[in-house]
């Protein structure tokens, strides 16, 4: 038997993750199809079941061998995966009234070996809407969740189940219970160690792209850098047309540098200035022509058309250069969860669309299809293509770049035609006006907060809402309101597209953080809370500015950024801080025609979950107050400054 782990993915939005985990664990793992029978698993030593957006009695819920659970082979199911495998074995699964997503404390009942080595209590990841009810026979209950069930396992049987994501950096001991489950339950000795991947790399491209050309798009950032100069290694410069195509949604003056900052690294660039292409272009959506993209509003159109229009503008360069198409290959530097998140077939076609990303649309499919394109990165995660670009000698502030999307700005600009107010808009405004004045909150709103415990409180949890209910009555100064504007998220491996909650009033960041980790459990149609800077907001807010991907919105945009990248820089910031996206949103709190900025930092190693920098603690309080004050005052127009404090989940990096 090898020395191998199948992951069996029921579309899992973290499941490339588990993949990445494994492997950092020097274990050899493949993603394989839920419905892989049990008789092409028999050479593996574990099994991995991912999570899923589907429920196990949903009609599409994905097809499986039950077979797999009588091989005897380790398996350990996650979210999805252990409900199936309590499902499989005749236990109950029901849908519960509480959702659980975000971060929760479980509390472990025995010693299993899963968790060895930890106190009891531990701070994990959640994300499902379906729960065990009744547990199957054989199996016994592990770890528990104010209520739910958290973790089950039957020894004998080898069959071990979490209802939390193991694999994400915001369960802390996550990496722990992986290797608890290789090492000490499977019995792995961990002697698969990384390939060298730069070597790997190189012979996949030549062996591709054989006496052929190649046109790459190179944006200036990490992955396409080193995808160019990888290509350039392998095939030598004259084989390799490196293009940077500026879409008109660049940070300011960014297309200027990108040039002359490559050539000093020894790749040459042609810059094409396609920005009014762009600003103009359509395509097919599902047949349908789009509106062009300066009236488009909706985030995956203006993803999809720009996505396609970059491939437009690149196949016209190649004309341009007098090359024979069906000769040149178009090079991109797509990454893995670039290819998970746009749900590709490429990794898995289970999992759910959370965004298009440029380099994943449908007409790029189209040409990987014909076998037009080549994408060297396309096994690698963000982390993994540093390393890949150090070894090739690129220098550190090239490497350390904070990623910048492709389709640039353009996802940074909240677009809307007219407030969104649905008919859940008020009673959602009340919820949130009684969470944050929750000694004044109506008896019907606490009975919510009561209904996130179990209907029988047992200790644990009659102590856990007396503690929150407490930690809410004490908040003071600080007012919740809904704001008409819908940004993207994604909740139980799922897209949302919901409500923007802002906090105003006392800057206590503690108690602002609790406030954004309680809403979104509470208001199922909020998945980003921002605090909003300035005076308290007292009344309803319920107007927005028309906005589309207008030139003036953009240089708006770019000059905002440009403050705020210059204080991360000038207070040493760029590096410990991931990312920070800064974003134009349409709200103008009473002043008509203006807009609103928000500040996104995020702390992250994968990109598929982190959390924003806490003022005071990750970034200086000093330096976010600058950012405010340079934004109001040199910026045309911007009513309010808002700084994010969403943890992804339930928010995306992006707000799009
Ligand atoms: P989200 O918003 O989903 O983003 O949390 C995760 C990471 O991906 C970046 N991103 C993109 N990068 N093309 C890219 O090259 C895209 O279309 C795209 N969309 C998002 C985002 O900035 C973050 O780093």
């Amino acid at each position: 038997m090898s020395e191998k782990v199948a992951i069996l993915d029921a579309g899992a939005q973290y499941g490339k993750v588990i993949d990445r985990r494994v492997r950092e664990l020097s274990i050899q793992s493949e993603i394989l199809p839920m419905n892989t029978s049990a008789s092409d698993l028999q050479d593996y030593s574990a099994i991995i079941i991912s999570g899923g957006p589907e429920s196990v009695y949903g009609e599409s819920a994905p097809e499986y061998d039950p077979e797999i659970f009588h091989l005897g082979i380790p398996t350990l199911g996650i979210c999805y995966g252990m409900q199936l495998m309590n499902h499989v074995f005749g236990g109950e699964i029901v849908q519960k009234e509480r959702r659980e997503d975000g971060v929760c404390k479980i509390g472990l009942l025995n010693n299993s070996k899963l968790f060895q080595g930890s106190h009891g209590y531990e701070s994990v990841l959640m994300s499902h809407g379906d729960s065990i009810e009744t547990v199957a026979e054989g199996f016994e209950v592990v770890a528990r969740s104010n209520g739910l069930i958290a973790a089950i396992e039957n020894p004998k049987k080898h069959l071990y189940g979490v209802q939390f994501h193991p694999e994400v950096d915001l369960t802390e001991n996550g990496i722990t219970f992986l290797r608890n489950f290789l090492y000490d339950i499977a019995s792995f000795s961990g002697t698969y160690t990384m390939e060298h991947r730069e070597q790997k790399a190189i012979k996949y491209i030549q062996e591709t792209v054989g006496d052929k050309k190649v046109l790459v798009l190179v944006s200036g950032g990490v992955d396409s850098t080193v995808c160019a100069t990888l290509l350039n290694k392998a095939l030598g410069p004259e084989k390799v047309y490196a293009v940077h195509i500026d879409n008109g949604f660049m940070r300011l003056d960014e297309s200027k540098k990108v040039e002359p900052g490559l050539r000093k690294n020894g790749l040459e660039l042609q810059v094409i200035d396609a920005s009014e292409e762009f600003y103009s272009a359509t395509t097919k959506i599902d047949g349908q022509e789009t509106l062009q993209l300066r009236h488009s509003i909706s985030p995956e159109d203006k993803r999809r058309i720009i996505g396609d229009t970059f491939m437009r503008v690149a196949e016209k360069a190649i004309r341009d250069l007098d090359l024979d198409p069906s000769k040149v290959y178009l090079a991109q530097g797509t990454l893995r969860p670039d290819l998970i998140e746009s749900a590709s077939e490429l990794v898995s076609g289970k999992a759910q669309v959370i965004k298009t990303h440029h380099n994943d649309t449908e007409l790029v499919r189209e040409l990987r299809r014909q076998g037009r394109v080549i994408e060297p990165l396309k096994d690698y995660h963000k982390d993994e293509v540093r390393k890949l670009g150090e070894s090739l000698g690129l220098p550190n502030e090239l490497v350390w770049r904070q990623p910048f999307p492709g389709p640039g700005l353009a996802i940074r600009i909240l677009c809307a035609e007219e407030p969104f107010i649905d008919r859940e808009f008020n009673r959602t405004n009340e919820d949130l006006f009684s969470i944050s004045n929750y000694i004044d909150a109506h008896l019907s709103f606490k009975d919510k907060v009561r209904a996130l415990f179990p209907k029988q409180l047992d200790p644990d949890s009659r102590k856990a809402l007396n503690d929150l209910e407490e930690r809410f009555s004490a908040i003071e100064g600080i007012n919740a309101t809904l704001l008409p504007i819908k940004t993207v998220g994604v909740q139980g491996d799922g897209r949302t597209y919901s409500y923007l909650a802002g906090l105003s009033g006392e800057k206590n960041w503690d108690d602002l953080f609790f406030l954004a980790q309680w809403i979104p459990k509470i208001c199922h149609n909020v998945n980003r809370i921002a605090y909003v800077f300035g005076e308290q907001i007292v009344s309803p807010v319920k107007d927005i500015t028309k906005t589309y991907l207008s030139p003036d919105v953009i240089h708006q945009l770019q000059l905002a950024d440009d403050i705020v990248n210059t204080i991360l820089a000038d207070y040493s910031l760029l590096e410990s801080l991931s990312q920070v996206p800064v974003i134009s949103f349409p709200v103008h709190f009473g002043e008509e025609g203006n807009r609103s900025i928000a500040i996104r930092t995020f702390i992250t190693n994968d990109f598929m979950t982190g959390v924003p920098a806490v003022p005071g603690k990750e970034m200086p309080e000093e330096a976010l107050d600058l950012m405010v004050r340079r934004i109001l005052s040199e910026v045309p127009n911007i009513s309010r400054v808002a700084y994010d404090l969403t943890s992804k989940p339930p928010g995306t990096t992006e707000w799009e």
